[in-house]
């Protein structure tokens, strides 16, 4: 009885801290099915959306200069609320309502990994 607990313990666990967490391949279907057509598959701002009277380019998240200006809250909080949020075009959409937490959290790690770069400090 008592290993039984033990294992329903670490179950409760596991799926506690699968919810609080998106797993990276979770973030990559979210990427593709919210983020890519603006963004593009790779994030370098060319997704199918973008036509050229778009009247303004999606961020190139390959763009390690640019993506070094923003700190991860700053990623979060434009990806959370939408482009007038933090002085930029409303043709970014505010995701805030659409996406949990811990989908936001993987999302911003992602845009890391397609920089290759730590963002703003602080
Ligand atoms: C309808 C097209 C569209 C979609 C869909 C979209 N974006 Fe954007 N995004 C934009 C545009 C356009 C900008 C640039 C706004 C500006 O520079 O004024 C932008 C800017 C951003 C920025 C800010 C970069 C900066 O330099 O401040 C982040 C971060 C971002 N998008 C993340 C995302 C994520 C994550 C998703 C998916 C959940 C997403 N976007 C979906 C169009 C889109």
């Amino acid at each position: 009885m008592k290993k039984l607990m033990t294992i329903v313990a670490f179950a409760v666990l596991a799926f506690t801290f699968a919810m609080a967490s998106a797993t990276a391949e979770e973030t990559a279907k979210v990427f593709k099915f919210y983020c890519s057509q603006c963004h593009g598959l790779e994030g370098k701002g060319d997704g199918p959306n973008v036509t050229k009277d778009f009247p303004v380019s999606p961020r190139n998240f390959t763009n390690a200069k640019e993506m070094d200006k923003l700190s991860d809250a700053d990623l979060k909080n434009v990806i959370m609320d939408g482009g007038p949020a933090v002085s930029k075009s409303p043709m970014m959409p505010p995701w805030g309502k659409t996406l949990t937490d811990a989908d936001v959290d993987g999302l911003v790690k992602h845009l890391r990994t397609l920089c290759k770069c730590k963002g703003k400090q602080g």
